[in-house]
């Protein structure tokens, strides 16, 4: 998509907000008065529809007490297969595929549990040096606990340039010596978008199961798991889904798949009717519900089942159409008024290869981001040298990304960040 118009003018970005087909989503978030939200990569805003059926929920548990897993306005016992129907067609896989459980680290151990089987020579982890941190502390507790060393095992494809993969780069990584490949779908920094569907052929063609971490992507872009014959894939909610702090994260496995003994079994990994039986013979879920462990966290998934409505109605391609548009136009922008006070975009220009945010890179970033809040803009930091920034399709209009470079032009031009040291607190 090429956007061949440009304006730095406060009056085009009223008319590109007047054509905007999603803008009457805004009024479904609670937005702060006098504040600007460019964190909706790490935490997405609260919407009253999630908030209706948080309190749906809480409402059951009141009416009902222990029947609120089974009766009620969303009954508990099912809700995770629920909001995995409601999510499938998100990460492009079908209702069984996909369900609303754990966390994202805690899903990765699960899967990893259920999918890493070293087999002779092929006994080490593909993944990549730009890689989340958690993702990379579950890769080397897993090793370890099947008694390998994760210095010699756990393989991190080098970036070229600190800032993107390249496709080729781990295509080769993939020897026969791997048992399996974890690899982000979007880069947590840069924004960058993996080949998904490429990167699951080359890993098929060498007999390697293959794994996404979809945090940066769920909600952002569309996904077609199930066609692309991705094996499994593990997010969070909290992101782009606006699912709420620490809610319930969400995994895809496919069915081909299915019929396997979960790495890490609990009740809930059981089939449904069989549950209760209460035997001491698991009797799996043939579904992505047997990777379920315990009892699922309710008031954290509750949020979910109305955020999911809003998706299902603004539709992901509109929502990734408007994202490319809204990103495109603040990096014209930045390209437009901060040229030469020592910024660089370190995301990818193409449509193509870019995500749902714009990583903005400075020597003062941290006190740049400090600067921006006392400025009432919520930005995002992340060491030593990025400043991420977030216009998000379903609440960020483009007037509020006009704002966002002025004040950022603001700080630079009067030096506003010198009063801050340039030093992360203890959140980013
Ligand atoms: C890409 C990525 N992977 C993994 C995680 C860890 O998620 P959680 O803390 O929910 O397990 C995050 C958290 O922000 C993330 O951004």
């Amino acid at each position: 998509m090429v956007f061949d118009t440009f304006d730095a003018n406060l009056e085009y970005a009223k008319q590109l907000d007047r054509e905007d087909t999603l803008k009457n989503f805004r009024e479904e978030f609670y937005l702060q008065p006098g504040s600007i939200y460019m964190d909706g990569n790490s935490l997405g805003l609260l919407s009253k529809r999630a908030e209706k059926t948080l309190l749906e929920s809480l409402e059951d548990w009141k009416q009902y007490g222990i029947d609120g897993w089974m009766q009620g306005k969303h009954p508990w016992f099912y809700m995770a297969d629920e909001l995995g129907r409601k999510l499938a067609p998100l990460v492009g896989g079908s209702p069984e595929e996909v369900i609303v459980t754990g966390s994202t680290t805690v899903n990765l151990h699960q899967l990893v549990s259920t999918f890493y089987k070293p087999d002779g020579i092929r006994t080490k982890i593909l993944a990549d040096e730009l890689n989340f941190p958690s993702d990379i502390y579950a890769l080397q507790s897993q090793l370890r606990l099947h008694g390998f060393d994760p210095d010699t095992h756990l393989i991190r494809v080098k970036s070229r340039n600190g800032r993107f993969l390249d496709e080729e780069d781990i295509i080769e990584s993939m020897t026969d010596e791997v048992a399996l490949i974890v690899l982000p779908t979007i880069l947590y920094r840069s924004g960058q978008i993996l080949d998904i569907k490429r990167l699951t052929e080359e890993a098929h063609h060498r007999g390697i199961v293959i794994g996404w971490d979809a945090c940066h992507s769920v909600g952002a872009i569309p996904h077609s798991f199930s066609k692309w014959d991705v094996d499994f894939a593990f997010w969070c909610n909290y992101k782009h889904l606006n699912g709420g702090p620490g809610g319930v994260g969400g995994l895809f496995v496919n069915r081909r798949h299915f019929g396997r003994m979960p790495g890490l079994a609990g009740w809930f990994s059981s089939k449904k009717e069989k549950q209760f039986d209460m035997e001491h013979k698991l009797t799996p879920a043939d579904s992505a519900g047997v990777f379920q462990i315990g009892t699922p966290h309710v008031l954290s998934s509750a949020p979910l089942m109305g955020s999911l409505e809003i998706f299902a109605e603004a539709g992901i391609e509109n929502i990734r159409r408007k994202s490319l548009r809204i990103n495109q136009y603040l990096m014209n922008l930045i390209d437009h008024e901060l040229a030469g006070m020592g910024f660089f975009i370190g995301t990818p220009r193409e449509d193509a290869r870019r995500g749902g945010h714009v990583s903005l890179e400075h020597p003062e970033a941290a006190r740049i981001c400090k600067s921006l809040k006392e400025n009432g803009i919520v930005p995002d930091f992340r060491a030593p040298n990025i400043i991420r920034l977030a216009p998000v399709a379903l609440y960020t209009s483009y007037e509020e990304v006009w704002k966002v470079v002025q004040v950022l032009k603001k700080i630079m031009t009067e030096k506003q960040y010198e009063k801050f040291k340039n030093e992360r607190d203890v959140v980013a």
